[in-house]
């Protein structure tokens, strides 16, 4: 990914919209559901995840490796605290970007035990070296390790205690194959639904003592790009607009308001998006356009673009990817009310022929 270090990583946290990490932030820890059962949504990884950990419990076997792979904020690091409490396992958090040397993972491995889980984070950030050590790690529960050099150089093998590895990715399709052959358990999760971030809404203000109508749940709900993160994000702001205006409760008004004071349109787009969309319009006509000039045109980083924006505006059907680079579609045109030229119509036209 695009952060140079760790301090630089946590400084991006405090845009609104922006989802990026908030892992080590108390308060996003305090709204993490604990339980299966409260984790709300996902619904296909929560029923196949209780099947492979209650068959595993059955055998006394520990769970295979985990894959959690999904936009920012969509709930992967909650689920790596629960599966290792539902399996009765320590956790333990990395992320790759921290290990940087093979013998900072051996290290990592070797105080690991039996039935613990470890988490890697951005594990597709995982320098080679340490990848490989990881391979036989994940496979045998080994850990090999050359001593010596040149001819005298051997290969000694310790062995691991059985643990649980769960890697966890914006990225799935910069993971190597032999890293993802690797994990038995594949789980892609999807963004929520406005119903679902509602109820999710409505437990984190029980959970922050905050008084909030069902319209305003509602509301904040249907602008939170199908992103928990972004909910939990918004109901706070919101709720600080409430509470300089002395109100008791958060209402539908107060909603509305916070959220057009915070610029967050009614489909959740910010000016980030708006300037994106807008770039793709005035400045290159409809064209496709390739990331990395995007990205320079607006002034953003690739990957933030790649891993925050993008996602929800490719769901929304307001662009698509194409061979050619980014392209804007009608739906997004009509959300900034633009009316299309002759020449942006053909554009598109080509392409929804390229789509046949
Ligand atoms: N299914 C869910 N039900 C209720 N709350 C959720 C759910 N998923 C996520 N959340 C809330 O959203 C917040 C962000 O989730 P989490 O940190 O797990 O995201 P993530 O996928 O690990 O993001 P990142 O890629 O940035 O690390 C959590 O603190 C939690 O409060
Ligand atoms: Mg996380």
């Amino acid at each position: 990914m695009f952060f140079e270090d760790e301090e630089e990583y946590c400084a991006e946290d405090d845009r609104l919209v922006k989802s990026t990490k908030g892992g080590y932030d108390t308060e996003e820890n305090v709204l993490r559901p604990r339980t299966l059962d409260a984790y709300v949504g996902q619904a296909k990884v929560k029923d196949n995840l209780k099947v492979f950990m209650n068959a595993a419990k059955a055998r006394g076997e520990v769970l295979e490796h985990v894959l959690l792979y999904g936009a920012p904020g969509l709930g992967k690091t909650t689920l790596a605290h629960i599966i290792a409490s539902e399996m009765g396992g320590q956790l333990k958090i990395t992320s790759a970007p921290a290990i940087e040397r093979s013998g900072d993972l051996a290290a990592i491995l070797t105080n690991l035990n039996d039935g613990d889980v470890l988490f890697i984070d951005e594990v597709h950030r995982l320098n080679h070296s340490v990848e490989e050590i990881l391979y036989s790690a994940m496979e045998d529960y080994a850990l090999d390790i050359i001593v010596g050099k040149g001819p005298s150089a051997r290969n000694i093998r310790f062995s691991l205690k059985k643990f649980t590895l769960i890697g966890a990715t914006t990225r799935a399709g910069m993971i190597a194959n032999p890293l993802r052959d690797r994990f038995g358990i594949i789980c892609r999760l999807e963004m929520y639904t406005p119903a679902e971030l509602k109820e999710i809404v409505s437990r984190s203000a029980r959970t922050l003592g905050i008084e909030i109508d069902d319209g305003a749940a509602e509301e904040i709900s249907r602008r939170s790009r199908g992103t928990p993160r972004i909910a939990n994000r918004l109901l706070k702001r919101v709720r600080d607009f409430s509470t300089v205006n002395d109100s008791p409760s958060v209402t539908l008004e107060d909603a509305k308001f916070a959220l057009s004071k915070l610029e967050i349109d009614e489909l959740g787009l910010d000016e980030i998006d708006r300037a994106l969309l807008r770039a793709m319009i005035e400045k290159f006509d409809g064209r496709p356009v390739g990331l990395e000039t995007l990205a320079a045109t607006i002034n953003e980083d690739a990957g933030t673009i790649e891993d925050v924006y993008e996602p929800y505006l490719l769901q929304l059907g307001f662009i698509s990817r194409t061979p050619r680079g980014r392209m804007i579609l009608r739906g997004g045109y009509e959300h900034l009310g633009y009316t299309m030229t002759k020449k942006q119509r053909e554009q598109l036209s080509l392409f929804d022929k390229s789509e046949d």
